[in-house]
C-alpha cells in the first residue's frame, strides 16, 4: 500500500510532474521503424508522456518528431505535406524541418525574416533495433543511446511489437513484473486444450507459489521467483528490471541445460506512458543463436493474443474494455483459468479492469508483491532525486549485456551463485558484495 499522494506522483507523467520529469531523462521508444518506412512518406501521430506529437521521415531519411500542432494557428501537422526536407502545414503552408525550424511560410512576403525566427518543439530521435527512440528531456542531460542487447542484434534475431492498453502505465508495468500471477491467471485447466496458456502440468504451475528475492542494482534491480519443486529442487526464474520501465525475462522456452528448441531465450517489455490513462506496451523477443523464422513470429504473436486477427488498427487490441475482454464463461469453467483468449489479452483484462488509475492506497499487498514494492520505491526515489537536481539510475550504458536466466537448481544452491554468469555474461556486475 502507498499513500494517495505517492500514487499521484507515480502515475502522472505530464511535463513538470515528478514522474514526467524522471521519464524525460531516458530515451523512450516512440515508434516502430517500419511506421516511417520511407522518405517523404506519411506522417504518423505519436502520443508520449501526455504530449501530442507528429513524426515524419524527411527526404534525406532523417526523422522529425515535432509538436503535432502548427505554431501558427494550431492545425494538426499530421494533415501536412511531407516534402523537400520538411513537413508543411496544409492550412497556410508553414514548413518545418526535423529540428523544428521553420524554413518557409507561404502566407508571408518572400523577404520576411519571420520564418527564421519561428521554431516549434522538436525532440531528438535515434533509430536502434527497429525502433525509433525519442529523448524529451533537457539537452544537457541527454544520456548515451540505449544499449539493450535485443536492440543491437540483427533484425533476424529479434521480434518487436507494440500494443496499447487503456490504463495507466504503472498498472501494466506492475502486471509484468508480478511473476506470481503467471501460473494462476495464465494457466490452462486441461493439457489438451487448444487455448493458449501455461500448461497445467508444467513444473512451475505445479509448484508452490514463488518466493521472490530482489537485489537493488545501479540500473534498477534483479529479482528471482523461486518455486519449490520438493526433492527435485527449486524452479528459478531470474529477471532484470531496468529503470524506468524495462523488463528482461526468460522466455518460457529458455531453460538452462535443457534439450529442446533453441531461440527465444530472452523476452521483455517496455511500458511507455502515452498519457496518464494509456500505455504503449512494447514487446520484444531475442534469439541468441538461430534466426527467428517468419512462422515462429506469427505463432508467437498468436500465442500472446497479438496476432493480426487480434489487433485493430492503431495498435489497439480487438479484445478490450468495451467488450469485457470477450470473456467466455464456459471456457473459464473447463479450459482455461481466465476464460479469456491469449496470454496478452489476459494481462490486458486484469490490468484494465482496475480502472484507468487504480487507487493503491486501498490495496492489501502480500509477500509475492515484493518486486512491485521495490519498483515503486525505486521510481519514487528516482523522481525525488531528479526533482532535487540529481541524476536518475540507469541512464548510463552499463546494462548492455543483461540476460535473464531460468533453471531448476538443487535445494540449498543460491541462484546468484548458479546463474551469475548467465545474468551478466560480460562480467559487468561483480558478484562480491551481494547477499
Ligand atoms: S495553421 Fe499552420 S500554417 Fe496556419
Ligand atoms: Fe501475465
Amino acid at each position: 500500500m502507498i499513500s494517495q499522494a505517492e500514487n499521484v506522483t507515480l502515475t502522472q507523467v505530464g511535463a513538470g510532474t515528478p514522474m514526467g520529469e524522471l521519464m524525460r531523462r531516458y530515451w523512450m521508444p516512440a515508434l516502430l521503424s517500419w511506421e516511417l518506412a520511407e522518405p517523404d512518406g506519411e506522417p504518423v501521430r505519436v502520443k508520449l508522456l501526455g504530449e501530442e506529437l507528429v513524426a515524419f521521415r524527411d527526404t534525406d531519411g532523417r526523422i522529425g518528431l515535432l509538436d503535432e500542432f502548427c505554431p501558427h494557428r494550431l492545425v494538426s501537422l499530421w494533415l501536412g505535406r511531407n516534402e523537400d526536407c520538411g513537413l508543411r502545414c496544409v492550412y497556410h503552408g508553414w514548413k518545418f524541418d526535423v529540428d523544428g525550424q521553420c524554413v518557409d511560410m507561404m502566407n508571408e512576403p518572400e523577404d520576411s525574416d519571420f520564418p527564421s525566427k519561428m521554431t516549434t518543439t522538436s525532440y531528438p530521435t535515434i533509430e536502434l533495433g527497429g525502433v525509433i527512440w525519442a529523448y524529451m528531456g533537457p539537452k544537457e542531460h541527454m544520456p548515451p543511446p540505449p544499449k539493450f542487447e535485443w536492440a543491437a542484434v540483427p533484425a533476424t534475431h529479434r521480434h518487436v511489437t507494440k500494443n496499447i492498453q487503456e490504463c495507466n502505465w504503472l498498472q501494466a508495468l506492475e502486471g509484468g513484473i508480478d511473476s506470481a500471477h503467471a501460473t494462476i491467471l495464465h494457466r490452462t485447466l486441461r493439457v489438451d486444450t487448444p487455448h493458449a496458456g501455461l500448461r497445467v502440468d508444467s513444473p512451475h504451475v505445479q509448484g508452490k507459489p514463488p518466493e521472490l528475492e530482489v537485489d537493488i542494482t545501479d540500473y534498477g534491480y534483479r529479482y528471482a521467483g523461486i518455486r519449490s519443486l520438493g526433492d527435485e529442487g527449486n524452479h528459478v526464474r531470474a529477471y532484470h528490471f531496468v529503470m524506468p520501465f524495462h523488463q528482461i525475462r526468460a522466455s518460457q522456452r529458455g531453460y538452462r541445460g535443457q534439450a529442446g528448441p533453441v531461440g527465444f531465450l530472452a523476452s521483455g517489455h517496455m511500458w511507455v506512458p502515452m498519457d496518464d490513462h494509456n500505455v504503449m506496451v512494447w514487446n520484444w523477443d531475442l534469439s541468441y543463436d538461430e534466426p527467428i523464422e517468419e512462422q515462429e513470429r506469427v505463432d508467437m504473436d498468436r500465442g500472446y493474443g497479438r496476432g493480426p486477427e487480434h489487433m485493430l488498427t492503431d495498435f489497439r487490441t480487438r479484445v478490450n474494455r468495451d467488450n469485457n475482454w470477450m470473456i467466455n464463461r464456459s471456457v473459464q469453467k473447463t479450459e482455461t483459468f481466465s476464460g479469456i483468449d491469449g496470454v496478452n489479452a489476459q494481462d490486458v483484462a486484469v490490468q484494465e479492469s482496475m480502472g484507468h488509475i487504480v487507487d493503491r492506497s486501498r490495496e492489501n499487498l502480500s509477500r509475492t508483491d515484493m518486486a512491485i514494492i521495490y519498483a515503486r520505491r525505486q521510481l519514487l526515489q528516482a523522481a525525488r532525486s531528479v526533482a532535487e537536481g540529481g541524476t536518475p539510475p540507469g541512464v548510463g550504458d552499463n546494462y548492455y549485456m543483461l540476460r535473464p536466466s531460468q533453471a531448476i537448481l538443487p535445494v540449498g544452491v543460491d541462484w546468484r551463485d548458479a546463474l551469475w554468469d548467465d545474468l551478466y555474461p560480460d562480467g559487468s556486475q561483480s558478484r562480491n558484495g551481494t547477499k
